[in-house]
């Protein structure tokens, strides 16, 4: 069984990031610049957030965090989504996910120009994705694709099948999958016979939220398991949805929680920060 090492594989990719920075301040007088917008104060994306920091800081790339209260209205909001796009000196522009429950996700996340959207969650970038032509990818699918390529894991023909429909994961995924001439499959929370589906899985990804939720029958011997799960288990320990130790010893390869797809969503959020800084300077 081979681990898929999420870690070092994101930490080469920041080593060639820092470069590509270092040369685009060296070449237009100032560094790249993310702009991050986090609204109200849900524990876990405060530790996103404050990961992407720490990450941009490694890389060379400037940060710009706009806190914003919980309580704050739908259109200052949008105003201060649009003033943070349109300051020159931030290339790439995301707004942390989720929001307050009364605020229009929809609405806001539109305020993102385009060229700035380093997260691909706008409606333009995922009907690229749904097209098949060159657009930005969420990160956590082209972490995923940048490591199933690392790894020397052929997709064309294979039976890929993910779990989870979500639009920050499982959507954008399937199409990635898609177009990397996979045969997709999708499950999600109504799909049934979801074991046998899964068990029949060359690639099997997994983003559902649940921990230890796919178990070792729900695997095919020799199959390659990637965990995007984030959940704490009974003793409070973080884990993915996969049952690790038990559907490690069946599979070839398995990407592990914390140490694989988490890193690798940060290093492709730099990634396509400095895409996105790249294409405004030429
Ligand atoms: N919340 C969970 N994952 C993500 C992500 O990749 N980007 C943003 N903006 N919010 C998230």
């Amino acid at each position: 069984m081979t681990l898929i090492d999420g870690k070092q594989t994101a930490a080469e990719i920041r080593g060639e990031l820092s470069l590509r920075a270092a040369a685009f301040e060296e070449r237009n007088g100032r560094k790249i610049g993310l702009g991050v917008v986090l609204i109200g104060n849900d524990p876990a994306s405060e530790v996103y957030v404050r990961n992407k920091v720490r990450a941009c800081e490694e890389v060379g790339i400037s940060s710009h965090v706009l806190r914003l209260p919980a309580e704050i209205s739908q259109e200052e909001a949008e105003r201060a989504v649009e003033a943070l796009a349109g300051d020159h000196s931030v290339h790439g522009v995301l707004v942390q996910l989720p929001l307050p429950r009364h605020l229009d996700e929809r609405k806001i996340l539109a305020k993102i120009p385009v060229e700035k959207d380093v997260d691909g969650f706008s409606e333009q970038n995922m009907g690229l994705l749904a097209l098949h032509r060159e657009g930005t990818v969420s990160c956590t699918p082209r972490g995923i694709m940048e490591l199933l390529k690392r790894y020397h894991v052929e997709t064309r023909g294979k039976h890929a099948v993910v779990v989870g429909r979500s639009n920050i994961v499982g959507r954008p995924m399937a199409l990635r999958l898609l177009n990397a001439d996979a045969t997709v499959t999708v499950c999600h929370s109504k799909t049934q016979n979801l074991k046998e589906i899964c068990a029949g899985a060359d690639i099997l990804v997994v983003a559902i939220g649940r921990a230890k939720y796919i178990t070792a029958d729900m695997v095919k011997e020799g199959a390659v398991v990637i965990d995007v799960g984030m959940n704490r288990d009974e003793n409070g320990k973080l884990c993915g949805d996969v049952d690790f130790e038990n559907v490690a010893e069946k599979v070839s390869m398995i990407s592990p929680v914390p140490g694989g797809v988490g890193p690798m969503t940060i290093a492709m959020l730099l990634s396509n920060t400095v895409d996105a800084a790249e294409r405004t300077a030429v």
